[in-house]
């Protein structure tokens, strides 16, 4: 991979995210277009419009068969580049290591007068690598689920209780309506972020408080999201949140 990993890790710490080219050959581009027509879409009919006027389901690693994101999770060049992200946050990496792989479908059916599609969070995984599936190419401002990120706002949590006493600091509904304020945004230096298509970004979910814009007009996002490294995978309140957030991706499609 021709890529500077200490560019990309300098971009990460400074401006919190950063931007590179896909790293798969045109054959897998076309096996993923496949995997999207013929067992993603389909899946869209079975879902109900949520609080934001979207059509919107996940699922994650294998609960979908033929799944062409293995392919790139297992790829020598995805492999290389998360390991050397994390080693340069003093990370180590073993056969231990969890990634948690969503693929995610929100498609816009109702305008609502609402400017967001996701709430701030802050996610269990320390590393978000994020790949384009689909993307309408109405790009008007606000209307395309951009994603809107605060960055690195926190380190690792020594322990998992800690780890939620900061989100349940940062996740509730006064906190997310006061960094709504255009001075905190400056502050904490909050930034919006409209991927292209060829495109895949790189962000410390873990670190970075960050949600999505609205997604508007009948605009389609698709995105295959992968989770790399849980610092708290063995405490057992982390395992309830995953299991419970499995329930959650279920409960959508099979309702
Ligand atoms: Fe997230």
């Amino acid at each position: 991979m021709n890529y500077d990993l200490i560019d990309i890790c300098e971009k990460l710490e400074k401006d919190g995210y950063c931007l590179i080219d896909k790293f798969w050959d045109k054959n897998l581009d076309l096996e993923i277009e496949n995997f999207f027509n013929n067992n993603i879409q389909p899946l869209e009919k079975k879902t109900k419009i949520d609080e934001y006027g979207n059509r919107c389901f996940s699922i994650a690693d294998n609960e979908i068969q033929n799944n062409p994101f293995d392919k790139i999770k297992k790829s020598t060049e995805f492999i290389d580049l998360y390991k050397k992200i994390l080693a340069h946050n003093n990370i180590e990496t073993n056969n231990d290591l969890d990634i948690h792989n969503v693929i995610s479908y929100q498609k816009n059916e109702k305008n609502l007068n609402k400017t967001i599609s996701s709430k701030l969070h802050f996610d269990a995984f320390y590393l978000t690598i994020i790949i384009t599936i689909k993307k309408s190419n109405n790009d008007l401002s606000g209307s395309t689920g951009s994603l809107i990120l605060y960055p690195n706002l926190r380190k690792k949590s020594k322990s998992s209780i800690n780890n939620y006493l900061y989100k349940f600091l940062f996740q509730n509904l006064i906190a997310r309506w006061i960094l709504n304020f255009s001075f905190f945004k400056q502050k904490l230096r909050a930034t919006t972020i409209s991927v292209d298509n060829n495109k895949v970004i790189l962000f410390y979910g873990y670190r970075s408080l960050h949600g999505n814009e609205a997604l508007k007009n009948s605009n389609l996002k698709v995105n295959a999201i992968f989770h790399v490294f849980n610092p708290h995978k063995h405490s057992k309140l982390d395992n309830f949140i995953f299991n419970r957030n499995k329930k959650i991706r279920n409960n959508k499609l099979n309702n």
